[in-house]
């Protein structure tokens, strides 16, 4: 894979001098014993330094998902449709080589269950097998995969049958676990249920509302799939209001997890939550009564886990009124958020806490159009990670998030999280600088064998 342009031997060497400063000798301190959840349950033995992505935002042509018929209903919230996003469902090889070339040791993935089971109970072994063969790829390389089995896409059926709203949802997400599990769960180091099923509730604590006319466009946009599909009902994970759908995930994340665990007991199996540092300001801030309301029930859910993924984006201050906007003088971000790599520590602290699980941080990252304050927020997020791990708590992996820049949901393409650029025709991906400066962070630790 050609890369833009090499990093100079000052940065890598700036990268490298922040490993080794930044506590991670330290970082050898021995995991508590509390770390396994369940007997058996099994974590690869060295850290996983990885890149993440989601089918759905990098295959492309995901025609059969609930949010492919979104992308394409008038009104819709998405600004653009996914189309062939990445075109990952043929270049996945690429993107595994592309992973390895960074000098990293995992790469999270999600399956697609629109494409394994297109229409209800009709499982797809091909399609399974396709997903055999990314993992396949991935041991040919030495790569531990981390598997999401759910990503926020479902299948259209199951949308339209009331997506995560419906009371049989958790049965029809545990079947499909079931069936993935055991076509694919013996090549998997690490299993994820759900990606961020708490994300619409932390949607609700944003500092300002959302532009005037959206949460009309967006009901609307639902009630137009819902004829769309031939129903009285359309209802998406990551789009429709948390409230009814919030049981169900509940329960779905318990009986997926069951049911994975019943295939291979020692699978290491949990749930990656969107987790904002949040931090408290004043008298009476309202940041615990945010806790309790986004992340209560999971964090509650997630003490049976074998880990709890932190997916962490940035940190948020609460005062006795709530939200607070960023500090006036604070870097924004190209979406606008606080530059504050440091959030990383706060929130794999608070997971840890609140769950008693060992972390995996399933997402972390940085939307600029600028890579070299990507190449500045990586060292210093992972130093604030390597302080929570020298203080003791139990951290099994950083995983980024993106391998590359790709479909951002609602927002399209105009996001820019990767560690590689995508060229929308010819799907070239060529390597950001900044993902050498993970790389030689990811080098170094693993050469220094732990
Ligand atoms: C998370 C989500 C990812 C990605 C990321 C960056 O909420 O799990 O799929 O979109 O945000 O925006």
């Amino acid at each position: 894979m050609d890369t833009k342009s090499t990093l100079s031997r000052r940065e890598v060497l700036q990268a490298i001098s922040v490993a080794a400063l930044g506590g991670f000798a330290s970082a050898t301190a021995p995991a508590r014993a509390t770390t396994l959840a369940l007997p058996g349950a099994r974590f690869p033995d060295r850290f996983m330094w990885g890149a993440a992505t989601a089918g759905h935002q990098v295959e492309g042509n995901n025609t059969n998902a609930d949010l492919w018929l979104l992308e394409h209903v008038k009104p819709s919230i998405f600004v653009e449709p996914s189309g062939d996003a990445c075109n990952s469902f043929e270049l996945w090889r690429t993107d595994l080589d592309l992973v390895k070339s960074i000098g990293l040791n995992a790469y999270r993935f999600s399956l697609e269950w629109s494409r394994i089971e297109p229409e209800p109970g009709a499982l797809s072994i091909a399609m399974l097998d396709h997903y055999r063969r990314i993992l396949d790829g991935c041991r040919e390389r030495q790569l531990l995969p981390l598997v999401t089995f759910n990503h926020f896409t479902a299948p259209r059926w199951f949308a339209a049958q009331g997506g995560w709203e419906n009371k049989a949802a958790p049965d029809l997400f545990a079947r499909f676990c079931e069936f993935a599990a055991r076509g694919l769960a013996d090549g998997i180091s690490v299993a994820t249920t759900l990606n961020e099923p708490n994300l619409t509730r932390l949607l609700k604590w944003l500092p300002l509302p959302f532009p005037p006319g959206y949460d009309a466009a967006r009901r609307e946009m639902l009630a137009v799939a819902a004829r769309a599909a031939g129903s009285t009902r359309f209802s998406a994970a990551n789009v429709s209001d948390p409230e009814p759908m919030m049981p169900q995930l509940l329960e779905g994340h318990r009986r997926a997890r069951a049911a994975i665990k019943s295939v291979r007991g020692d699978l290491p199996v949990g749930v990656s939550l969107a987790i904002v540092d949040d931090q408290a300001v004043g008298a009476n801030s309202r940041r615990d009564q945010k806790r309790a309301e986004v992340y209560g029930e999971w964090m509650e859910v997630a003490k049976a886990d074998d880990f709890i993924g932190v997916q962490n984006y940035g940190r948020q201050r609460l005062d006795a009124s709530g939200p607070m906007l960023p500090p006036a003088d604070a870097e924004l971000t190209h979406n606008h958020e606080e530059f504050y790599p440091a959030s990383l520590e706060g929130a794999i602290r608070y997971a840890h806490e609140a769950t008693g699980r060992p972390v995996i941080v399933t997402e972390n990252g940085i939307d600029t159009l600028d890579d070299s304050r990507r190449a500045a927020y990586i060292p210093l997020a992972i130093e604030g990670m390597k302080r929570a791990m020298a203080s003791g708590v139990p951290v099994r992996g950083y995983i980024h998030w993106s391998l590359m820049d790709n479909f951002e949901w609602v927002f399209g393409y105009s996001p820019r999280l990767g560690l590689s650029e995508v060229d929308s025709k010819t799907f070239r991906r060529t390597l950001k600088p900044s993902a050498r400066v993970l790389g030689a962070l990811a080098t170094h630790d693993l050469l220094a064998g732990r």
